[in-house]
């Protein structure tokens, strides 16, 4: 296909030059009604182009296929069979993946180190999930995405499981061994998921992990906004082979997604789209050259060491790393990650992606350059120099990783829709969870309803929040009590 082409961005610009009128939604008719305050802040263009995505952008019938041939661009530009635009983030795609794959009852192999929207989609759907374990890396506290043979073996034990997910990479930029997943789950006739919210930009460079499609998988989601150039709330979702009927996925996507999409969102992914298959390549040569030079230097700070492939990948740990995540560990200052990153918002105004009890991390993309770059060394060396007047904070109590996994009681969706009640932390250990409990971000829930609570966990979520964790998803974000399922 001719990928100079963007029928997102060429429609709007031709609905701006024919100037159409509007007596249609968005109701501030691009921007005329909008407070004059707002556009200051926002700027006129936003405005503008926020247009109705049929009866605006396309006819009333959508007879041009503006976004249909946008999708179809997509899907030729990463070898896909078919490619889906979303404007509710991978949550909502990666919640049409399952209820394509699982129904209510039906099981699915999950990785446990899922995203909290996967957990949503197991709660809505009532989808029976069989937890597939990440590889522990107990020295480090972290956990790299399950292996190929946790999910042989957990299919052997569950054969009547409709299919699997995995999340590949990680929010830490690990990867897993992906076509050795898929080739467990084919040869059973069953479709992988992957969960690839980070990994929008692998499909265009040679040099990053390998990308979902090209190892086999079925179905495969991205959240454009976090690694590529889509506004927040983009995603595709992406359908090879004959596993997953293309009408099932689209019906499923229907049921969960807006009546209203931006064509803003739309605009920017079709964008995206041209820039990388135009240009991809050369910005990432950039991009990648400048991750390794700044992960030497950040190495070299004292008291900073930044994890590589030594330490990320190898038996019982990742396939491959994405050096793009830059993850320091900064344990040997005796402070956590969450104390760190808010010195440097404040100190410097720089924001990092992850922090943890003992991590940081720093996001590169595509539009990083040597400014931002200078700009990320000067903080992180200026945090080294005040390091000791950031020990005295609260430490976690982080437990071993045997000790952070928890009992399945009862189904998630039973959990949560159950009869409830919240109960002091003190008296939540051994009471079944009826909610989501999870340190944002990454946002990987430690606990999620239907599982059975333990102490050292709840020390450990108890601790975190004193320390600086964020539980946003919690009825009592300070964990103070707990919403557990009523005894009978
Ligand atoms: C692994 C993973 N999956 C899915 C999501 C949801 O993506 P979005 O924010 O685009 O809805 C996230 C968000 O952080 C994520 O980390």
């Amino acid at each position: 296909m001719d990928q100079s082409k963007t029928p997102v961005l060429d429609a709007l610009a031709a609905y701006h030059a024919a100037g159409q009128t509007p007596f249609t939604p968005p109701g501030h008719k691009q921007g005329r009604g909008a407070d004059p305050r707002v556009r200051a802040v926002l700027g006129d263009d936003v405005f503008r182009s926020d247009v109705l995505a049929t009866s605006g952008l396309d006819d009333r019938t959508s007879s041009h296929r503006v976004v249909e041939e946008a999708q179809e661009l997509m899907a030729d530009a990463v070898g896909a069979d078919h490619a889906f635009f979303s404007t509710c983030g991978s949550s909502l795609s990666v919640k049409s993946a399952m209820l394509s794959v699982a129904g209510p009852h039906e099981k699915l192999l999950v990785g446990r180190d899922a995203h909290k929207s996967v957990v949503s989609g197991l709660i809505l759907c009532g989808i029976r999930p069989v937890w597939v374990e990440p590889q522990w890396d107990a020295e480090r506290h972290l956990a790299h995405p399950p292996s190929a043979d946790a999910f042989e073996a957990a299919f052997e034990d569950h054969p009547e499981a409709r299919g699997a997910l995995v999340t590949t990479p990680t929010p830490y930029g690990t990867c897993s061994d992906l076509p050795a997943i898929a080739e467990v789950c084919h040869r059973r006739r069953k479709p992988l998921i992957v969960d690839e919210a980070w990994g929008a930009h692998l499909p265009f460079h040679p040099d990053l992990p390998t990308w979902a499609m090209d190892a086999g998988a079925d179905v495969c989601v991205t959240s454009v906004h976090k690694m590529g150039s889509g506004l927040e709330q983009s995603s595709v979702f992406h359908l090879q082979g004959d596993l997953v009927a293309p009408e099932v996925l689209k019906s499923r996507e229907d049921l969960l997604g807006t009546t209203s999409p931006s064509v803003l969102v739309y605009a920017a992914l079709d964008g995206w789209r041209r820039q990388m298959t135009e240009h991809g390549r050369n910005l990432y040569d950039h991009a990648l050259a400048l991750a390794a030079d700044l992960r030497d230097r950040i190495d070299g700070i004292d008291g900073m060491h930044v994890h590589g492939r030594p330490d990320f990948c190898g038996p019982g740990k990742a396939n491959d790393l994405d050096p793009l995540q830059i993850t320091i560990d900064i344990s040997d200052w005796q402070t956590t990650g969450y104390t760190a990153a808010d010195w440097l918002r404040t100190h410097h105004r720089v924001n990092l992606h992850l922090a943890d009890h003992r991590r940081i991390s720093a996001q590169l993309t595509h539009a990083d350059d040597q400014q931002t770059a200078k700009i990320l060394l000067t903080a992180l060396r200026d945090l080294a120099a005040h390091a000791p007047e950031l020990r005295s904070g609260p430490r976690v109590d982080v437990p071993p990783p045997a000790e952070l996994r928890l009992e399945q009681a009862a189904l998630p969706r039973d959990a949560f829709f159950g009869p409830t009640e919240q109960v002091p932390c003190e008296r939540a250990e051994g009471r079944i969870a009826a909610e989501m409990l999870t340190p944002y971000p990454p946002g990987i829930p430690a606990v999620l309803p239907g599982e059975r609570l333990t102490g050292a966990v709840l020390a450990y979520l108890r601790t975190g929040v004193q320390a600086g964790m964020v539980l946003p998803d919690a009825v009592d974000t300070q964990a103070t009590s707990i919403r557990v399922l009523r005894r009978h």
